[in-house]
């Protein structure tokens, strides 16, 4: 029951006077804004011939049709047929969604009763003192791969080398951690010499705590705190569009501070491209994954102790969709990993 959560459907800013198509897993619903400016979702299929009503138009808060202007409300009521004197007897109406806007972004839940009361928040985004940028990431990839790429250190020593991370083969302690949201997992001595990314934004000896977070069912948080309080941290809430096509909405949030003086929006000026750069990286990466898989009968799935979080991700996917209990939370793995 991946539906009973909220995803993001578009940016706050994205939705004007015009109606906006967007797909969550495999539902085609059209964004507008009522009458009071409230973002609301309905459905994206007239009752009468079945047009997409994301093609048409708000006039007063309401959205015509682009066939026969047909005129529906914000909860999904027909409310006009243009064609009729009179107007429609009855409660025809389009299915509509839970929708409300926060941190930017315009969120929809396709059940009427969502898990959560509200969506979860950016973590640090607006805080006082930190800087904070927005991304968006179309992935070729299941939501579960996408998930496990933002969570997963090995992949970033060849596939980002030299821009994140280069090879060291140092050993590094990993401890994985289950909880009631999800699972973490907190490195400790992490090499970080050889890697654009630190050599620009952490170049003193400084200590680093590092966590990577899975909240479920979709959302990553990474999350770097240094000794001199440099702190970064990167929220990716992932909407499944369908089952190989996954929306990442990125938000960085950081702290770089220089004898008490905030370089947060100097510093953007050259993270943001790389951030984008590193992105890229990933996103060529699972095309390319899962195209391969495309061509073969089942994916590729050898799990071993060095996928930390794919096996968490995984089962609190499962649990969702059949209902049953997810992973219990308080048990600890300790891991060496090579870096
Ligand atoms: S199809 Fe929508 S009004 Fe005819
Ligand atoms: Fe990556």
């Amino acid at each position: 029951m991946l539906e009973k959560y909220w995803y993001i459907a578009c940016r706050a800013g994205e939705l004007r006077r015009r109606p906006r198509a967007a797909e969550i897993l495999g539902h085609r619903l059209v964004l507008f804004r009522n009458a009071h400016g409230r973002a609301v979702a309905i459905e994206d299929r007239c009752l009468h011939r079945g047009a997409p009503l994301s093609r048409g138009r708000v006039c007063d808060g309401q959205l015509h049709c682009p066939y026969h202007g047909w005129r529906y409300d914000g909860e999904g009521r027909l409310r006009e047929v243009p064609a009729l004197a009179a107007p429609p007897e009855g409660s025809a109406a389009v299915k509509h969604f839970p929708c409300a806007e926060q941190d930017g972004y315009v969120w929809v839940c396709l059940d009427a009763n969502p898990a959560e009361p509200a969506p979860r928040r950016f973590a640090r985004l607006d805080a006082p003192g930190w800087t904070s940028f927005h991304m968006r990431t179309r992935f070729n990839a299941p939501l579960a791969a996408c998930l496990e790429n933002f969570l997963d250190c090995p992949h970033a020593t060849w596939v980002h080398r030299r821009w994140f991370r280069s090879p060291t083969g140092k050993p590094v302690q990993a401890v994985v951690r289950t909880r009631e949201d999800g699972a973490e997992a907190e490195y400790f001595h992490e090499p970080r010499e050889k890697s654009l990314v630190w050599w620009l934004l952490s170049p003193s000896r400084a200590e680093m705590r590092h966590t990577d977070r899975f909240i479920a069912p979709s959302t990553s948080k990474v999350d770097y705190a240094f000794s001199n309080r440099r702190h970064y941290t990167i929220t990716s809430s992932c909407t499944p569009v369908r089952d190989d096509l996954t929306e990442v909405y990125t938000v960085i949030s950081f702290r770089f501070h220089v004898l008490g003086l905030n370089l947060g929006p100097l510093v953007r000026l050259f993270f943001q491209p790389l951030s984008r750069r590193i992105i890229q990286q990933d996103v060529t990466m699972l095309d390319a994954t899962q195209d391969n898989n495309a061509s073969f009968a089942a994916d590729a799935m050898t799990v071993t102790p060095a996928d930390l979080l794919a096996p968490h991700i995984l089962a609190w996917h499962r649990a969702i969709r059949e209902g049953s209990e997810p992973p219990e939370a308080g048990r600890e793995a300790h891991v060496e990993l090579r870096l």
